[in-house]
C-alpha cells in the first residue's frame, strides 16, 4: 500500500522537521499539536527552512508554495480517522505515548501504520496497548531531521515484514537512510552516543579539562561535527538524562549511571541551548 497521507504528532523540534521532509516527498501532512501557537512556531520553523532552500537555490519558489499546501493544520487526534500513516514525535514519556496511541488505534483506519519518533522508550510496550501491534513501528530520525540523513526503524517484536517494508520505502521516498535495528533500550543510536555524552560530562565533573577542550578534543580529535557537550546542549540535557535513565533502568547496569552534573543541570534548569544556558551560554 503507497502512504500517501501522513499526520505528525507534536509540531516541535523533531515534528516540524519530520513534517518538513515529509510534505518536500510529496505527502499530504496533517501537522497536530495540541494548541494553535505550538502549530504555528512549527510551521513557521518549516517556512524558514523553505525560505532557506529557495535563496540558496535548491528549490524555486513555486516549488515552495507547493510544499506548504500540502500542510493542514489539526488541533485533534480525530483528524487520524483518514491517514495511511501517523508519525508521532510527542514528549519522550511512555504514558503519554500510550494513551496517544490507544486513542490512534481507535480512531486511525485499519490498514494504517501508527510509528512514534521515541529516542529510546521500547517500540513493543507502545504497540502493547493497540490492537494492531503488527503495525507499530518505531522511526527515530537525527535531530535536525532536514539535514541528517539517518533514520532509525526498530521493529517492535510483533511489527509485521509487510509493515517494516513499507516504512523502508517511505524512508527512501523522504531522501533518508534507513537502517534496521531491534528493541532494545536506546535502540543502536542512543546506546552509543549518550554514554559517550555522558562520559564527557563525567570528564568535565572530574576536572579533567574544560569544557572547550574536552569538545575541541573530540571536534579535533575524532572528527565530530560538534564536541559532545555542544551537542548534548543542542539535544537538550533533560533529553539527554532522560534517555542514560532509560538505559539504566533497561540494562539494570552502573555503566549506564548518569552523572551527577549531568542531573544537577536539569534540576537547575539548564536545559541547553532551548533554555539559553546549558554547558555553555545561549544569547
Ligand atoms: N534545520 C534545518 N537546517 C539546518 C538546521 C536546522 N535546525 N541546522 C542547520 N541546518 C542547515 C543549515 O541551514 C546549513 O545549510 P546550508 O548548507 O544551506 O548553509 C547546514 O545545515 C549546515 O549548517 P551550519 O553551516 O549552520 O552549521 P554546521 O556546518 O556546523 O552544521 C549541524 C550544523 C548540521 C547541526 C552539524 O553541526 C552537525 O551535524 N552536528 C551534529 C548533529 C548530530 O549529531 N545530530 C544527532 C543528534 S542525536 C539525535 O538526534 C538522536 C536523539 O534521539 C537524541
Amino acid at each position: 500500500m503507497a502512504i500517501q497521507k501522513v499526520m505528525v504528532i507534536g509540531a516541535g523540534q523533531m515534528g516540524s522537521g519530520i513534517a518538513q521532509v515529509c510534505a518536500q516527498a510529496g505527502l499530504e501532512v496533517l501537522l497536530n499539536d495540541i494548541s494553535e501557537e505550538s502549530y504555528e512556531r512549527g510551521i513557521g520553523t518549516i517556512t524558514r527552512n523553505l525560505s532557506r532552500n529557495v535563496e540558496k537555490g535548491r528549490m524555486a519558489e513555486d516549488e515552495k508554495a507547493a510544499v506548504l499546501q500540502r500542510f493542514t493544520k489539526s488541533l485533534s487526534l480525530q483528524d487520524a480517522k483518514d491517514v495511511d500513516l501517523v508519525i508521532e514525535a510527542a514528549v519522550e514519556n511512555m504514558d503519554i505515548k500510550q494513551s496517544i496511541f490507544k486513542q490512534l488505534d481507535v480512531i486511525a483506519p485499519e490498514h494504517a501504520i501508527l510509528a512514534s519518533n521515541t529516542s529510546s522508550l521500547p517500540i513493543t510496550e507502545i504497540a502493547a496497548v493497540t490492537n494492531r501491534p503488527a503495525q507499530v513501528i518505531g522511526m527515530h530520525f537525527m535531530n535536525p531531521v532536514p539535514v541528517m540523513k539517518l533514520v532509525e526503524i526498530i521493529r517492535g517484536l510483533a511489527t509485521s515484514d509487510e509493515v517494516y517494508n513499507s516504512i523502508e520505502e517511505l524512508t527512501k521516498k523522504l531522501q533518508k537512510v534507513p537502517v534496521e535495528v531491534n528493541d532494545f533500550p536506546g535502540f543502536v543510536a542512543n546506546r552509543v552516543l549518550m554514554p559517550m555524552i555522558n562520559e564527557a560530562i563525567f570528564t568535565l565533573y572530574e576536572g579533567v579539562a574544560t569544557k572547550e577542550a574536552i569538545d575541541e578534543v573530540m571536534k579535533l580529535g575524532m572528527n565530530h561535527p560538534m564536541g559532545p557537550l555542544t551537542l548534548a546542549d543542542f539535544i537538550g540535557l533533560d533529553t539527554c538524562l532522560y534517555i542514560m535513565e532509560t538505559l539504566y533502568e533497561g540494562f539494570g547496569d552502573s555503566k549506564y549511571r548518569p552523572c551527577p552534573l549531568l542531573r544537577k543541570y536539569v534540576k537547575a534548569g539548564w536545559l541547553g541551548k532551548k533554555s539559553g544556558r546549558g554547558f555553555y551560554e545561549y544569547s
